[in-house]
């Protein structure tokens, strides 16, 4: 195997994308204009002026100056590969080991970066068809936030990393999908819910396990900004869904459940192993990833907990979320037992 995997040119890889055409898809919706200009004091305000006082320049604020190891940019530990502990992983030399672990932070911090194009997207969105003012004023700021962390994610990727990787087609395939739809709460739900809540999850981990200063910066000024994302978010889902029949909250709860899976499923990039040119891939690997379920269940462990807050999960989704629940305590038992004193309290 270890022979096999970069005896040819990689594809599906670039260090810079000149000349590509915008990717285009409809969107039909309403566009609403506050007549009142009420601006009562709200959570909607209050998110509003807490994001105004902590704005941040991306290139002044972060200093950049630090050089990051080519061989591992993240400067991550093995065990958040989801190949780490694996017969194929084991198989490896230490040099090819190296070159899986670059082509999966390049392919992680990519997806970041199409992530935040697509919240600026939806952030456009909600500027326009959201009623209120207020709601507008945040919607605003936050495309602004999301500029700022495509800037950030896409400067680490040309100036620092050098490796590109396209759109997860699973995750660019929910963001068509709920980006498309009409109905502004369920681009609320794609993206400040299902996306952003993993995002933080993903940047909690970045922040508390990477030992590079420029990597844990940037991890904790984008989670100051996703957290606000999230909490506006949540909150809009929480008070229109009581307003819902229980036919349009179930295909609430079916997309969410998809999303998820979407989301879940972008643990194992199939275009990564192929571009590696794995010889198994990994769901056929004859010694299952554990850290990989572990890993999964730790970051997703936030969205499980918003889904059945806003009682998008019931019966059988409840009792999978409650197991997953669980095993992320068990995971995290255990990546303490490996980074003692890593990691610290999430942020809500
Ligand atoms: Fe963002
Ligand atoms: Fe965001």
């Amino acid at each position: 195997m270890t022979a096999q995997i970069f005896s040819q040119a990689l594809v599906g890889v670039d260090s810079l994308r000149p000349g590509l055409p915008p990717s285009v898809f409809q969107a039909g919706i309403d566009v609403a204009i506050d007549q009142s200009y009420e601006l009562k004091p709200s959570w909607r305000s209050q998110l509003y002026g807490k994001g105004k006082s902590l704005q941040w320049d991306a290139m002044n604020r972060i200093d950049w100056s630090e050089t990051l190891d080519p061989e591992n940019p993240l400067c991550y530990a093995d065990v958040f590969l989801p190949v780490y502990g694996t017969k194929n992983w084991a198989k490896l030399s230490k040099q090819d080991q190296a070159q899986v672990r670059q082509h999966y932070q390049a392919y992680t911090v990519s997806q970041f970066l199409h992530g935040e194009q697509a919240a600026m997207l939806a952030a456009g969105r909600l500027i326009e068809v959201l009623p209120e003012l207020s709601a507008k004023n945040f919607a605003a700021q936050q495309a602004a936030d999301e500029a700022r962390h495509a800037e950030v994610f896409s400067h680490l990727l040309h100036n620092k990393i050098g490796i590109f990787y396209d759109f997860d087609d699973g995750i660019s395939s929910l963001i068509r999908w709920g980006l498309s739809d009409r109905r502004w709460d369920f681009v609320v739900l794609t993206t400040q819910v299902l996306l952003e809540g993993l995002a933080l999850g993903m940047l909690q981990q970045l922040r508390d396990f990477s030992k590079s200063p420029l990597i844990q910066n940037i991890a904790s000024y984008v989670m100051a900004d996703e957290a606000r994302h999230v909490a506006f978010g949540l909150q809009e889902l929480e008070q229109f869904y009581p307003q819902l029949t229980a036919v349009e909250l179930r295909e609430r709860a079916e997309f969410a459940q998809e999303g998820l899976q979407a989301l879940r499923r972008r643990f194992n990039p199939n275009v990564a192993w192929r571009n590696l040119r794995m010889e198994v891939p990994l769901e056929m690997s004859d010694s299952p990833p554990i850290s990989l379920e572990q890993t999964i269940s730790r970051l997703t462990r936030r969205l499980d907990t918003m889904l059945i807050k806003l009682g998008l999960v019931d019966g059988e989704g409840s009792a999978a979320a409650s197991e997953r629940l669980a095993h992320w305590h068990s995971a995290d038992e255990s990546l303490n037992q490996n980074n003692p004193g890593a990691l610290k309290p999430a942020v809500s």
